[in-house]
C-alpha cells in the first residue's frame, strides 16, 4: 500500500550512533514519508557511553520552532511522533504541540514511545510518570510502552501475556485506540503484545508476536520500533497486527546484520591488535558491563 504522510518526529539526535532520530528518520523515509525532525538534545553519542557531551533543546526552544514553522503556514502533519523526553516542562510543551497541530489538522495521529526506563528502573524524573499518565496517554492514538512503562502506566505488575492484555486494555481506556507492548521478558525470549480498540467501549482485537532475544543489548532498537510502527499501521490502519509483523522483521533483519557486522569488526581487531591506542568505545562500553556481547548502538558501519 502506498499510504503515506508528513511525520513531525521530536527526537534525539547523536553525532555517532542510531538512536532517536537517527533511528527514525530513514526508515520512515524508506517507506515513502516525509519526515521533518526535531532533535530534542544533540549528544555526541548515545547516554550508554561512560561520558557524552552536547546541548539540550529547551522547551521554550521547541516552541519558537513550531512559530516558525507557523508563520510560515507549515504546520500541516498527519502525524506527531515522540520519543525519549527528558523533562516535565518540554514534555508540557509537547503537550502543546498536540494541541496546535490538532487545531489546524483534527485528525493527526499522534504516536507516544513514553521512554520512563526499562528493566525496572526509571531513566527520566519521577515527576514525568504522572504527566504521561495524566496528560499524554489520554491524547495519544497510538502508544508504544516496553513492560516496565506500561507497569509504571498502568500501576500493576505485568508479569505473563494475559497481564499485558490487560494493561492494554487500561490503557485503551485512558485514551490510545491503538497500544503495543514492544517488549515482555518472558522465558529468555521477548512478546510484544498488540491490542487495537477500533470502537470506545469495545473489546480490543489483540494478538502477540514471540520474538527469539538475541543474547546482546542493544540501544535504539525502541526507537527504531516505534517508528517501523507508525509506517506501517499508517499502511494498514485496520490490521495492527500486520504492521506489527513488518515492523519486527525489519527489526530483526537489522539486529541480524548489526549481530554479523560487530562479529567480523571484532575478528578484524583481533588480528590487528599491534597497536596500543586502539581502544574503542565497543571495548569501554563491554567491559564496563562486564563484557559479554555488548553494542554501543545498533548499527555501526
Ligand atoms: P522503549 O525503549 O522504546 O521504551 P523497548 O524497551 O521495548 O521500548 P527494546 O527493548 O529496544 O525497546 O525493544 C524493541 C524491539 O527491538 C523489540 O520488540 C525487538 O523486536 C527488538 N529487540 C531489541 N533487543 C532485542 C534482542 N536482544 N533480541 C531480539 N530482538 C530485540
Ligand atoms: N536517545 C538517546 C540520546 C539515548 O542515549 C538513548 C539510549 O541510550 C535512546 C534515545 C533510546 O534508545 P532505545 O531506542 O534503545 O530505547
Ligand atoms: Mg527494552
Ligand atoms: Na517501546
Ligand atoms: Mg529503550
Amino acid at each position: 500500500p502506498s499510504e503515506t504522510g508528513r511525520v513531525l518526529s521530536i527526537q534525539s539526535h547523536t553525532v555517532q550512533g542510531y538512536v532517536g532520530n537517527k533511528s527514525a528518520v530513514f526508515p520512515l523515509q524508506l517507506l515513502g514519508y516525509d519526515v521533518d525532525p526535531i532533535m530534542s538534545v544533540q549528544f555526541s553519542n548515545h547516554t550508554g557511553y561512560p561520558t557524552f557531551k552536547g546541548q539540550v533543546l529547551n522547551g521554550k526552544q521547541l516552541w519558537e520552532l513550531i512559530e516558525g514553522l507557523e508563520a510560515n503556514n507549515l504546520l500541516h502533519y498527519t502525524h506527531l511522533l515522540t520519543g525519549y523526553i527528558g523533562s516535565v516542562s518540554f514534555l508540557e510543551n509537547v503537550l502543546e504541540v498536540v494541541k496546535k497541530l490538532r487545531s489546524i489538522n483534527p485528525n493527526l495521529t499522534y504516536v507516544c514511545d513514553p521512554v520512563m526506563g526499562d528493566e525496572g528502573k526509571l531513566y527520566v524524573p519521577q515527576e514525568l510518570v504522572s504527566v504521561y499518565r495524566e496528560k499524554v496517554v489520554p491524547i495519544a492514538s497510538m502508544l508504544t510502552p516496553n513492560q516496565f512503562e506500561a507497569e509504571q502506566l498502568t500501576g500493576f505488575k505485568i508479569a505473563s501475556e494475559k497481564d499485558g492484555r490487560e494493561a492494554c486494555r487500561h490503557l485503551h481506556a485512558a485514551g490510545p485506540s491503538k497500544v503495543v507492548i514492544t517488549s515482555i521478558s518472558i522465558d529468555g525470549n521477548l512478546l510484544l503484545i498488540g491490542s487495537h480498540q477500533k470502537q470506545k467501549d469495545q473489546s480490543p482485537l489483540q494478538f502477540k508476536i514471540v520474538i527469539p532475544k538475541i543474547p546482546a543489548y542493544f540501544t535504539g532498537t525502541g526507537d527504531l520500533m516505534t517508528a517501523l510502527l507508525l509506517g506501517w499501521s499508517n499502511k494498514y490502519p485496520e490490521n495492527l497486527d500486520k504492521a506489527a509483523e513488518l515492523a519486527v522483521s525489519s527489526l530483526q533483519a537489522v539486529l541480524s546484520r548489526t549481530l554479523a557486522d560487530y562479529e567480523k569488526a571484532g575478528q578484524g581487531e583481533a588480528s590487528d591488535d599491534d597497536d596500543g591506542d586502539e581502544e574503542s568505545s565497543k571495548t569501554s562500553i563491554s567491559d564496563k558491563k562486564g563484557g559479554g556481547c555488548d553494542y554501543p548502538d545498533f548499527s555501526r558501519r
